[in-house]
């Protein structure tokens, strides 16, 4: 079985793009910026948000983040992203997720521009993706899509079986795994005989949030497995995937952590990367 080394393929992709913000650097005499916008003090988030910095500064971007308390007020996030949209050393702007209840995550979504949508969040990057245009790709799915290629550069024809259909991943990954000429099927919460379907998959991308959902009788022998759960439980965090009954069966497998985790840091900067290119 191989396991799929997230952390390595994702210090891989830090490289070429830390080689990428130079040569950028010297053609335009600018640097891609990125700028997060952290409300409250959740602790999951303020981990992330500090590792997406760390990562951001580690490939040279210029990388800012700007902290609310709890209590901010929606005008306030609006206006400041209007400020960031016509700001322009900030190529990317990211809103982290989920915000407090009485701000509008839709509409604060909506205020970023499209163009400054690093996390291909907002409607019409969303649209772009699934009419098959030019778009930022949400982080989590592009990392998994750049690991499944990694180990099946060919993918035409293959059965991808994805559990879950959120926006954040089933969807965008339904588009991507579809324009490799995948059959898709989404799974979720209410599809009959859940493990049947999973084990019709050449490949399965298992974003859910339910501890060790996949078992090993639910894998088809030598599929490739892509685990996105982060879930965290009595004997620490594990992911979507039972891991060690899967290991036996699956061609490849993603562990937690170690996965897809810093993939999808990775991918952030390259989104940056790419917003500051599509602008200049
Ligand atoms: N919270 C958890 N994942 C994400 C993500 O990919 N982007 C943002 N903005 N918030 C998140």
């Amino acid at each position: 079985m191989i396991l799929i080394d997230g952390k390595k393929i994702a210090a891989e992709l830090r490289e070429e793009l830390k080689i990428e913000v130079s040569e950028l650097k010297s053609k335009y005499n600018k640097i891609p910026g990125l700028t997060v916008i952290l409300i409250g003090d959740m602790a999951p988030s303020q981990i992330y948000v500090r590792m997406k910095e760390k990562a951001a500064n580690e490939v040279g971007l210029k990388s800012e983040v700007l902290r609310y308390p709890g209590e901010v007020e929606e005008k306030t996030i609006l206006d400041k992203i209007e400020e960031l949209n016509k700001d322009n050393s900030v190529s990317g702007i990211l809103v982290q997720l989920p915000l407090p209840k009485h701000i509008d995550k839709q509409k604060v979504i909506e205020s970023i521009l499209p163009s400054k949508d690093v996390d291909g969040f907002h409607p019409m990057n969303v649209g772009n993706l699934s009419s098959g245009y030019e778009s930022s790709i949400p982080c989590t799915p592009l990392g998994c899509y750049l690991l499944i290629k990694k180990i099946e550069p060919n993918l035409n024809g293959k059965k991808a079986v994805i559990v879950g259909r959120s926006n954040l991943n089933g969807k965008p990954m339904t588009q991507l795994l579809l324009k490799e000429n995948c059959t898709v099927t989404i799974t979720h919460s209410k599809t009959k005989d859940l493990k049947g379907e999973c084990l019709k998959g050449d490949i399965i991308v298992a974003a859910v949030g339910m501890p060790e959902l996949v078992k090993g009788d639910w894998v088809k022998k030598d599929a490739i497995v892509i685990d996105v759960g982060i879930n965290k439980t009595e004997k620490g965090i594990v992911g979507d995937v039972a891991f060690d009954e899967v290991s036996k069966v699956a061609k490849a497998l993603t562990p937690v952590p170690g996965g897809v985790g810093p993939m999808t840091i990775a991918c952030l900067l390259k989104n940056t990367i790419e917003c500051f290119k599509r602008s200049n």
